[in-house]
């Protein structure tokens, strides 16, 4: 090789090799825009937990790089959202957004993720838009559309003979879609809903709800709510005696992560999700056991969707070998990817969100237990969705 060429060969290996030390020393900048206060704060708290579990495991690296975390308290609150999540695009200058629980947040999220072009990467809500219309390369859920479990839920209490059911949730867009869902799978078996009972996020004042509730006499409610409000209104819904007459349904958030605070009101109840603690499998068992023991409590949904946001990232990351500037590399292998989640492995669709299996649970004591599938390998329509 002439010595003009060679030099220029040696110049451009101490370039790139200069380029991918510096690159590979700088952390790589998480924003979690989570709730820590209100009534889905231990969700948020769940989900970050699942998601420093993983990256734990991995040594604390993710394809070779530090993560450092910025993070927000998004409160629950739609109003704050844009400005919140400004901070950590605009202030903070994050490399990958994770967020949120709330859908009216969430959607904030998503539409300030794509005016920026910041990769997103949802642990919870479940706002079918976000994997519909506002659809887009660098945005996807390790969690759930909430007609997922809804319309699974509808599915089993159509074959369980309920004819006439009554919904009851906050109004807001994921209380609608879960009580949509569950309205869809339930007239596939036959059954109507005959009412929709809301209150406003974040009430809790139940009880002219449980009276209405008990005038109609339907054969079954539905019910979507979370967190601290799933606590009250499950043991509203025992203490009014309406337990014993009138079977509660409900997409699993109404006893995940919340049996402890919800006791014997909550034993028996049959719920749809994606998860059930007592799956019998090697991956369940051994997260199950490492989040004990990193955090002395036990792993529930929200959990495992945070565990499974920062698997996704690894995979995207991994394939550019940790190189951000290699997005389109990082986006695609982001949505090829087969998760080896606690749940069940699982790919996401074109648009993004988990393609899974939605299993029927029973309460019984602090578990959530699996009983059978109730929708195999269950994918959201994705409605609007073009990209
Ligand atoms: C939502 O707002 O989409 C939401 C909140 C809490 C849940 C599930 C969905 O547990």
């Amino acid at each position: 090789m002439p010595l003009a060429h060679r030099l220029t060969a040696l110049a451009a290996a101490l370039c790139c090799a200069a380029a991918a030390n510096a690159q590979g020393s700088a952390p790589i900048k998480i924003g979690l825009m989570l709730p820590a206060t209100g009534t889905y704060a231990g969700l948020g708290a769940a989900i970050e937990n699942g998601f420093r579990l993983y990256v734990q495991e991995q040594g604390g690296k993710l394809a070779g790089r530090e993560i450092q975390y910025f993070k927000v308290d998004d409160e629950s609150e739609p109003a704050k959202a844009t400005d919140n999540v400004n901070k950590l695009i605009k202030r903070d200058n994050v490399d990958v957004l994770v967020g949120t629980v709330h859908s009216g947040v969430a959607l904030a999220m998503a539409k300030a993720a794509k005016d920026n072009n910041t990769l997103l990467i949802v642990p919870n809500a479940g706002a079918g838009d976000i994997t519909g219309p506002m659809c887009a390369p660098n945005i996807v859920r390790s969690s759930f559309t909430n007609w997922q479990p809804a319309y699974a839920m509808g599915l089993i209490a159509g074959q369980k003979g309920v004819k006439r059911a009554i919904t009851i949730t906050h109004s807001y867009a994921a209380g609608s879609e879960s009580t949509k869902g569950f309205a869809e799978g339930l007239e596939k078996g036959g059954g109507k809903v005959i009412k929709d009972l809301t209150l406003p996020f974040p009430g809790v004042e139940f009880q002219a709800l449980l009276t209405e509730i008990a005038a109609q006499k339907p054969d079954a409610a539905y019910a979507f709510f979370a967190g601290a409000a799933a606590v009250k209104f499950v043991r509203d819904y025992a203490a009014a005696g309406l337990n014993k007459t009138i079977p509660l349904y409900g997409p699993g958030f109404l006893t995940d992560g919340t049996l402890e605070a919800q006791g014997a009101a909550a034993q028996g109840m049959l719920t749809a999700l994606h998860y059930a603690d007592n799956l019998d499998t090697p991956r369940n068992q051994a997260f199950r056991k490492a989040y004990a023991l990193a955090y002395k409590s036990n792993a529930d949904v929200y959990a495992v969707q945070g565990y499974d946001a920062a698997q996704i990232l690894n995979a995207g990351l991994m394939a550019a070998k940790g190189d951000l500037a290699k997005r389109d590399v990082i986006t695609a292998a982001m949505r090829k990817v087969t998760v080896d989640s606690p749940r069940g492995k699982f790919t996401l669709s074109a648009a993004g969100n988990p393609v899974q299996d939605i299993y029927l649970r029973e309460v019984k004591g602090l578990n959530n237990e699996y009983r059978s599938v109730a929708a195999k390998a269950l994918a959201d329509p994705a409605r609007g969705c073009k990209m």
